[in-house]
């Protein structure tokens, strides 16, 4: 098993990086019992404090805060140092980080996979693709190279908005896939710091992450489990669909509010394992 590094990014505050950066955390370290590194590397240290103060798992967290101004080459490479230097010891690292055009996209391509938070306004899902167009495009060949993953996340969603998760201008990469969509939580501040999301005691909020847990994790895995790639590699683009056509529970309108019985929780979080095996299947294009 080689060790895996995931960046969680966008160029847009707010979007959900911190609170899925940590859930991802805790989920990988408790339900996949991985070592995991969580490294801010945005100055508010929004992750790394959801991950200390949630009880339960054993996550070493790191403060690596970056400034607008200090996002110049040599930061960049402070940054790398920082991240080799904090992803030494762990299975997993994760790191959260605002992107800003300053930034080096060499940076980017120290990681493995990429998870793009998403919200589905029409001026974000054009932002989200032309961020990671512009990435592929002056990176296509070191992309290649590490057979990197880019995830797009669609997050903050509402139940019934599925349909409108579409990504066709990521449709052409072989690389790029939309997980499951993360919903809204509504009073989310009741729910921080008590446990993290797939542990919730709401089973819609336990189910949600874990659904998209194990789509990230699958991902992870098959990394995991490879060589490191060696050499460039076969072509780099290939036709693939990018819009979420969903998974008939997700289709259901009201999926967050019609939850399954308590005890049903983990035994329906492990189903989804087998339930998953499908999801390749909905990002062909029909
Ligand atoms: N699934 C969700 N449902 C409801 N609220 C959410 C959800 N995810 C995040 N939030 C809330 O949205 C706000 C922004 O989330 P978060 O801090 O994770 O985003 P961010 O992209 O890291 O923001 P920043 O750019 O400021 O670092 C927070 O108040 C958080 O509690
Ligand atoms: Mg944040």
């Amino acid at each position: 098993m080689r060790p895996i590094k995931i960046l969680v990014t966008n160029q847009k505050g707010g979007v959900g990086k911190s609170t899925i950066s940590a859930n991802l955390a805790g989920y990988l370290n408790i339900d996949k019992n991985h070592s995991i590194s969580l490294i801010d590397f945005d100055k508010q240290a929004s992750s790394t404090g959801i991950a200390r103060k949630t009880p339960g798992g054993n996550i070493q967290t790191y403060k690596a805060g970056l400034t607008y101004e200090q996002s110049s080459g040599l930061t960049m490479l402070d940054a790398k140092t920082t991240l080799r230097n904090y992803s030494k010891d762990a299975d997993i690292t994760i790191a959260d980080l605002t992107w800003t055009y300053g930034m080096s996209y060499d940076f980017m391509n120290e990681f493995d996979v990429i998870i793009v938070p998403s919200s589905l306004s029409q001026i974000e899902t054009a932002s989200t693709e032309i961020f990671i167009l512009e990435y592929i495009q002056n990176n296509s060949a070191k992309i290649n190279a590490k057979e990197q993953v880019i995830l797009v996340a669609p997050s903050r969603i509402e139940p019934g908005q599925e349909s409108e998760i579409q990504f066709n201008g990521l449709g052409f990469l072989s690389m790029c896939f939309v997980t499951p969509p993360i919903y809204r939580i509504p009073d989310i501040n009741k729910h921080l710091h008590i446990s993290y999301f797939f542990q919730s005691q709401q089973e819609a909020i336990a189910n949600n992450f874990c659904e998209f847990g194990s789509f990230v994790y699958r991902k992870l895995k098959e990394k995991m489990e490879s060589p490191i790639p060696a050499r460039l590699t076969a072509p780099a683009f290939s036709i693939r669909n990018t819009s979420y056509v969903g998974s008939p529970q997700y289709l259901k309108a009201g999926a967050l509010r019609e939850p399954p019985a308590k005890n049903e929780v983990r035994h329906k979080a492990a189903e989804k394992e087998s339930f998953l095996d499908f999801i390749p299947a909905f990002l062909r294009r029909k």
